[in-house]
């Protein structure tokens, strides 16, 4: 039996978003809100004007050269004047230059056209990225926000440095042709006309059917993505609990669901070229028997002549439109990529400046919690009423139970989140006052795995710093104890670390960043504290260097370890969404409460 690996128990579906289900995205892009895109074209107002130029003349002169064949047929092969032949060879030749030039300097222009467009694009959306709050990050896969990064915007660039221009020359081309059939038979004209009109309308209606499909197959695609990121991310537990198979069988079952969308699709949008042929064809054969009745009824407004030369720019009308009947395709997978794109670079910037946001300068450390309520998600508070007041230069230990708080408690400081209620201030200004960078310029995060960049040992230490020297960064690490181990590495502080620091120990990790945070200089620390146990020679070195660091600075650290615990100020046990126990270590261990259950 084929059991669906995927789907949750019942009664668990998860709230957020997964790599099994789809998401929603609530504002549908369509074709005519294309118009959005002006704001990245407008810019390129004389690109445009260049181009439209080029286009109008490439288009006339490539009409011109049936005009001249009328001519030849017409006149030359007629009255047999030989002179006249001369002549219309050359002007052949020159229209053919004329022609070849500009659609050169179109296309090279459209083309650089496109390629900025499409870097305004990818800058707008990664600059959000970096400003969106971190609910943004916890609502959806990592992998569905990389997929637009990449694969959407990239389905993008086609449609900017292509299809606009491929487009607007068609149309241009369209124009041109007719007005050349026009004035030479708005008979014939008026026929392609009948047949044309009821064809693009079948294109549009089989357009409008595969812009949901192609929806559809994004979010499949989407769901994709997400399980693979999570399977690279999570790598070691993969293998080491043996998942491979059971992986292999999730993976082939999300990506037969998106093939089996696209194949749909491919099915769908195959039915575009019969329909376009089989009206061109029927028109084609309408005007051939209205020619030949006109001819053989002897009106003499069409020749033979006239009728070569209609069947050509017959021709050079078909081209245009049956491109432009797969643009018209294209542009139902166009809007769903833009739609992707689009829902992320519109998402509400929930944790932003205020107009007048005051630049925190000359920051005691003062940090006030004011009676704060707290909820990640609506209806389940983490924190209610919580209340803190912590003077300059204090180290508060934060102490419970497991999810009870306490990293959200200092989420909240740097604004990682904000309250729901309440207010917590830094010398008596509130947080969501205060510019976000001044904010976290004083306020400096040690998290409980601290994330190391590809990169040297200097590099990593000169993060938060760009400007330090490197005798600046070899200060601070000395400062803190790690140049002993830095100097063990093979180039030392020129020795390059990997992606998040494999190949480095818990501790050292934790000094780097500790290097890193003296350099940074913040006026108030936080530091998560990991749990995993560290040999107590590191942990003494950190220890140490903690002692260093936090001196005169306003200090939280979620504490494991009784040495940490043992020094602060102030310990707070947390729990039941608040603070349950508070006091000094002694005073704690006095009151035989929970404090004492912990330490013991
Ligand atoms: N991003 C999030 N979205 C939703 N719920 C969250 C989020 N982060 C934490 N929580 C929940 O909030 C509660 C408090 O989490 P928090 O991380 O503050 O615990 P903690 O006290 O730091 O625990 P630990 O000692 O294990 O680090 C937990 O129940 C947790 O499940
Ligand atoms: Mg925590």
């Amino acid at each position: 039996m084929k059991t669906d690996l995927r789907k949750p128990e019942v009664g668990a579906m998860a709230r957020r978003n997964t790599f099994f289900e789809d998401e929603k995205i609530e504002k549908k892009i369509d074709i005519k809100q294309l118009g959005r895109t002006l704001k990245y074209i407008l810019p390129y107002k004389k690109i445009l004007f260049l181009v439209s130029c080029m286009m109008l003349i490439a288009a006339v002169v490539s009409l011109l050269p049936p005009r001249l064949l009328k001519l030849i047929v017409d006149e030359v092969v007629v009255n047999k004047d030989y002179r006249e032949l001369v002549l219309v060879g050359s002007g052949l030749v020159l229209l053919s230059a004329v022609e070849i030039i500009s659609t050169f300097i179109q296309a090279r222009s459209m083309g650089k056209m496109g390629l900025n467009i499409i870097s305004r694009i990818r800058t707008d959306i990664f600059n959000i990225l970096k400003q969106l709050s971190f609910e943004y990050f916890d609502n959806r896969p990592d992998g569905k926000i990389v997929v637009r990064v990449t694969e959407y915007i990239n389905g993008l660039a086609d449609f900017f440095s292509n299809y606009v221009m491929m487009f607007a020359i068609y149309i241009v081309k369209i124009v041109v042709v007719t007005v050349f059939m026009l004035s030479l038979s708005p008979v014939l004209t008026l026929i392609v006309f009948a047949t044309v009109i009821p064809m693009l309308t079948i294109v549009f209606m089989l357009r409008s059917a595969l812009r949901k499909m192609y929806t559809a197959h994004r979010f499949k695609n989407s769901n994709r993505t997400a399980f693979l990121v999570e399977s690279i991310m999570g790598e070691q537990i993969v293998k080491n609990y043996n998942r491979i198979e059971i992986n292999k069988n999730v993976y082939k079952q999300i990506h037969e669901e998106s093939m089996n969308m696209w194949w749909t699709i491919v099915k769908r949008s195959r039915l575009n070229h019969p329909v376009v042929q089989i009206f061109w064809h029927a028109g084609t054969l309408c005007i051939y028997g209205v020619a030949l009745a006109m001819i053989l009824s002897g009106n003499d407004l069409i020749t033979a002549g006239v009728v070569i030369t209609f069947t050509t720019y017959m021709s050079s009308f078909q081209d245009p439109l049956s491109q432009i009947s797969n643009i018209i395709q294209e542009l139902a997978q166009v809007s769903s990529n833009l739609e992707q794109v689009f829902d992320t670079i519109d998402y509400p910037l929930d944790i932003k400046d205020k107009e007048n946001a005051v630049t925190l300068k000359d920051v005691k450390g003062n940090v006030d919690f004011n009676d704060v309520t707290f909820a990640y998600e609506e209806g389940t508070n983490i924190l209610e009423h919580f209340d803190l007041h912590v003077r300059q230069g204090e180290t508060i230990a934060l102490v419970g139970p497991t999810g009870a708080g306490k990293t959200t408690i200092i989420n909240m400081l740097t604004r990682f989140y904000d309250v729901k209620d309440g207010s917590v201030a830094i010398d008596g200004i509130d947080v969501r006052d205060a510019t976000i960078y001044s904010l976290r310029k004083e306020v400096g995060v040690l998290m409980q795995d601290p994330f190391i960049f590809k990169g040297t040992v200097l590099d990593n230490i000169r993060y938060g710093k760009w400007d330090a020297t490197d005798e600046e960064c070899i200060a601070a690490a000395k400062m803190i104890f790690a140049d002993k181990f830095i100097q063990k590495l093979k180039g030392g502080y020129n020795h390059v670390l990997e992606e998040r620091g494999s190949g480095l120990s818990a501790g050292e990790k934790q000094l780097i960043s500790f290097a890193r945070i003296v350099l940074k200089n913040p006026s108030v620390i936080i530091l998560d504290e990991a749990t995993s146990a560290i040999d107590t020679e590191t942990e003494l070195l950190i220890q140490q260097a903690l002692d260093i660091l936090l001196k005169g600075k306003t200090a939280f650290i979620v504490a494991h370890r009784l040495s940490t615990i043992r020094n602060a100020d102030c310990i707070l046990y947390i729990s039941n969404k608040g603070i349950a126990e508070q006091g000094t270590h002694e005073e704690l261990m006095a009151k035989k409460g929970l404090y004492y259950e912990l330490a013991r």
